[in-house]
């Protein structure tokens, strides 16, 4: 790393919202754009990350970005599935994305996975804009490929342009209905006291200079100091996902916010039971953007610098959770690193009562928006865990005395299929979903009908 050992590291941008209205393909066009502008080295897709530098995001966003105004390196986009939300959003000491986009469809407007992403960006205080996604398909649209949207939007008819305002309307006044303050990005003074909506098209690139344009805004002026870092340091980072490699067995595909990670640290990685400490036995990267639509290998690196991301193979990785904290121990005291992931998930605990319902989530920070969602409908949980429904949180449930306590919450996991048979044979109700409110709106309804 060529880069001073204190330098500004990327901000990391978590791009949010419901299912299917373009989020991928928004990074997509972002990463196309930035191929055909001849960058094609120069930009890395890591694991769910996309790490676009400044250069290339000045060349897609045209006169709007001067690469001379700024001085942090560019942007870390991490694309989450709509159904996984949070998943990537939760690490201690606030989110793990410093700044996010909530994309919104302008025909669909608001969503229940965009209202879910909305309480978990709220209740995070993670500053970020609306991308009001496909104005492509307003009837009539006059598409100008990736121009910035003052100037599409003049070359539409009166008509065109009418349309379009009431939609955008629409997603302003739903976020006036949730409480926060937004307008036409345009029109915003103080992005931390107003929300900007920025009208874009993923399909057409129209607006995603402005989209860029307004998150290296937003970053440089209200984010310069926290990604202030030191590079050399000890790596710190979240866990993305936990999976399985071929000839690595158990991997870590981790977002590394802060120091280093080099091929032969020590790790503490939060687990199920316990922290994990094992040895780094690989730094994984995929290839370059040009090889990772075709092929998906890895190459072995000997140390990556944050913001990244990266797949860590070592051993011992299988219990171990998505959205719990990573820690490279280097030059230090392992227990006290050991005290610090351990304080990293205590810190995420969900309160537990003496009876209630047993609540299964995907991820530590979807366990935690699901505990925070039945903290506020009032009901008690007296078992909270991350992983799929097995055959002993059937037992847990099934000593419960009352009936509507003899159930599971699950969000985004799946019922192995001996815990689908206990749960029949022990009267256990389950009720599982990709979208928490979902969980607990069926679940109210049972309460309910069994109460009638
Ligand atoms: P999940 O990952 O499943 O949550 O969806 P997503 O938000 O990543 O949506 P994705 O990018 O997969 O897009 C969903 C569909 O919408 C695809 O068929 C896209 O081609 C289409 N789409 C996305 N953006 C646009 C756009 O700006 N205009 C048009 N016309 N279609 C779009
Ligand atoms: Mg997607």
């Amino acid at each position: 790393d060529t880069r001073d050992p204190t330098s500004l590291r990327t901000p990391i941008v978590a791009v949010l919202g419901h299912v299917d209205h373009g989020k991928t393909s928004l990074l997509d066009k972002i990463r196309g754009s930035a191929v055909i502008e001849g960058e094609a080295g120069a930009i890395t897709q890591h694991i769910g990350a996309t790490a676009v530098p400044l250069d290339v995001i000045s060349e897609i966003a045209g006169e709007l970005v001067d690469p001379d105004d700024f001085d942090l390196p560019g942007l870390l986009f991490i694309d989450t599935p709509g159904h996984h939300s949070f998943t990537t959003l939760r690490s201690r000491g606030g989110a793990l994305a410093d700044i996010a986009i909530l994309v919104v469809d302008v025909n669909d407007g608001f969503q229940p996975q965009t209202l879910e992403a909305l309480d978990i960006l709220k209740r995070s205080q993670t500053p970020f804009i609306v991308a009001a996604n496909k104005i492509d398909t307003v009837p009539g649209w006059n598409p100008n490929e990736d121009s910035p949207i003052n100037a599409t939007y003049d070359a539409q008819s009166d008509r065109v342009r009418q349309t379009l305002d009431t939609s955008l309307y629409e997603i302003i006044g739903n976020l006036s209905d949730e409480g926060l303050s937004a307008d036409l990005y345009w029109r915003v003074q103080n992005f931390q006291r107003n929300i900007g909506v920025v009208p874009v098209s993923a399909m057409t690139g129209e607006g995603v200079p402005d989209l860029l344009a307004v998150m290296m805004g937003l970053s440089q002026r209200y984010m310069k100091e926290e990604m202030e870092i030191d590079v050399a340091g000890p790596g710190v980072g979240t866990v993305l996902e936990v999976k399985e490699e071929k000839g690595f067995g158990t991997t870590i595909d981790t977002v590394l916010y802060d120091g280093t990670i080099r091929a032969d640290d020590e790790l503490v990685v939060g687990g199920m039971n316990e922290p994990i400490v094992t040895d780094v036995r690989a730094i994984l990267q995929p290839r370059p953007l040009a090889e990772i639509r075709t092929e998906n290998r890895f190459e072995k690196v000997d140390s990556v610098s944050a913001a990244a991301g990266v797949k860590v193979a070592a051993p011992d990785l299988a219990d171990a959770m998505a959205g719990a904290p990573v820690r490279v121990v280097r030059n230090r005291d392992r227990q006290e690193v050991i005290g610090e992931v351990e304080a990293e998930l205590a810190d995420i605990a969900v309160d537990t009562a003496d009876n209630g319902v047993v609540v299964k989530a995907d991820t530590l920070g979807s366990l935690e928006a699901m505990a925070d969602a039945l903290e506020e409908a009032e009901v008690p949980i007296v078992r909270a865990e991350v992983g799929d429904i097995a055959p002993r949180d059937i037992s847990v449930a099934s000593t419960a005395d009352e009936h509507k306590e003899r159930t599971i919450l699950g969000f985004n996991v799946d019922v192995l299929s001996d815990a689908e048979q206990r749960a029949e044979i022990d009267d256990v109700r389950l009720f599982t979903d990709d979208v928490i409110y979902q969980v607990i709106d069926e679940y109210e309804t049972f309460v309910e009908e069994m109460e009638r």
